[in-house]
């Protein structure tokens, strides 16, 4: 048998008996890809992992407690032999072959029927790698291969064009705070694909770097007003390259909806009968803290967390703001885009009630090359910006959660 190369099925089991012998990591590892199969499955084993145990309690399996027992394969389509006892594994091969079940042996892939791949998906397409031979078995290599062709094709390196037709509109993409890598698999996948990205400031540019040369990148804030206003004329350009059938992509800071004007942005491809695709982001006002050794929030300290944009004063008319409630709240405040105005912000939250001696941490430019952070407290935060230079894009928070992860080396 192990002359031959192995011959590539897909087996579609849904509804059909599938009989897991053994209830150990190798079960736990294969399950879940049975169970999203739709396979009924029974399991026969006397123990079980905790994962295995949910899977049972939860009904997505049928749990026999006991050992093999020959007659156990008669019903099965398939079968997945991983005890612990060679010789149970070795009956349970042999009845197998008696009932032609096709099966998975863990212990010994020579006296297997089928093997297992290496799978991963992409796409809405499976992509499972076999070693041919059972000689030279290697499974960390074909694991190393699906993980390659999986990667490749997520983040654009390798290209297989789609050949039903794309749907033309726009995808409104989060990229995330501006790692490159912190971008979602599907924003970075849309970002392969598109012809067009218009792209603001903030994000992760480097990833324009990557675009092949056909795609035409527009910087959102050199997008020439004219008679409009600065927003109305990108929601102008999507509009217009959309029509033109081409596949744009909005590729924001953050997450879209996150002081981003994504819902401008949907209303007008809205209007403009234009498909608009929805694709979030890890924001900033999370990430940024996160990566900088703050948690905004932490058992005991801060049950809360509240974003906030600081881009007009307390006192300003136009802010939507209610600061002095916040200055009642104990929770982590999370200011963006308020390193201009966090003097006046923290005067006001003093004035309300909150203690001088909070800290306050500033993260410029988080998750990038550039990150820095900068700590003060209420009290001193807007001599210490001026004296340290503090710039934006920066992200500041407020409140004890600043003081509980290790000091900061920066
Ligand atoms: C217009 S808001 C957009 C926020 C974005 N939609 C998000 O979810 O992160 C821009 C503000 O986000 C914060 N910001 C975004 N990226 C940042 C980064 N990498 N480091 C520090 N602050 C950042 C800054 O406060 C900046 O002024």
């Amino acid at each position: 048998m192990a002359e031959h190369p192995a011959y590539p099925v897909g087996l579609r089991l849904s509804g059909r008996r599938v009989v897991v012998l053994g209830g150990g990591q190798v079960a736990q590892r294969r399950l879940p890809a049975l169970i999203a199969a739709g396979a009924d499955i029974v399991l026969v084993s006397p123990e079980a992992t905790p994962s295995v145990e949910a899977m049972a309690d939860a009904g997505e399996i049928t749990w026999v407690r006991r050992g093999y027992e020959d007659g156990d394969l008669a019903e099965a389509w398939y079968a997945l032999i991983a005890t612990s006892d060679p010789a149970a594994n070795t009956a349970a091969s042999a009845e197998a072959e008696r009932h032609r079940v096709w099966c998975v042996r863990s212990d010994d892939a020579d006296q297997a029927t089928a093997w297992t791949p290496a799978t991963g998906h992409s796409e809405g397409v499976t992509v499972a790698v076999l070693t041919t031979h059972a000689r030279g078995r290697d499974p960390r290599h074909t694991a190393a291969i699906r993980d390659a062709v999986v990667e490749g094709l997520r983040d654009g390196t390798l290209v297989a064009p789609h050949h039903r037709t794309r749907t033309p509109g726009v995808a409104l993409v989060g990229g995330g705070p501006g790692d490159p890598d912190l971008i979602t698999v599907r924003g970075r996948r849309l970002l392969a694909e598109a012809d067009v990205v218009i792209a603001d400031r903030l994000g992760p540019r480097d990833l324009l770097a990557e675009l092949p040369p056909h795609v035409e990148v527009i910087d959102a804030a050199k997008i020439p007003y004219g008679r409009y206003m600065a927003q109305e004329a990108i929601n102008h350009a999507l509009v217009e390259h959309a029509k033109q059938g081409k596949a744009v992509v909005r590729l924001k800071g953050g997450d879209p909806f996150v002081f981003g004007r994504g819902m401008e942005e949907v209303q007008a491809l809205a209007e403009a009968g234009i498909p608009c695709t929805v694709v979030p982001g890890i924001s900033s006002s999370i990430s940024v803290p996160g990566a900088a050794g703050i948690p905004v929030t932490h058992r005991g300290v801060a049950h809360e967390f509240t974003v906030v944009s600081g881009h007009v004063a307390p006192d300003d008319e136009r802010s939507l703001v209610d600061w002095p409630s916040l200055a009642k709240l104990t929770g982590t405040l999370v200011v963006l885009m308020g390193v201009d105005k966090i003097g006046k912000i923290a005067e006001t939250l003093v004035a309300h009630g909150r203690p001088p001696a909070t800290p306050v941490a500033l993260v410029q430019e988080g998750t990038t090359a550039a990150q820095r952070r900068v700590d003060a407290t209420l009290a001193t935060v807007a001599e210490t910006v001026r004296a340290e230079d503090v710039k934006p894009p920066a992200v500041i928070v407020i409140g004890e959660v600043v003081r509980v992860g290790p000091a900061p080396s920066a």
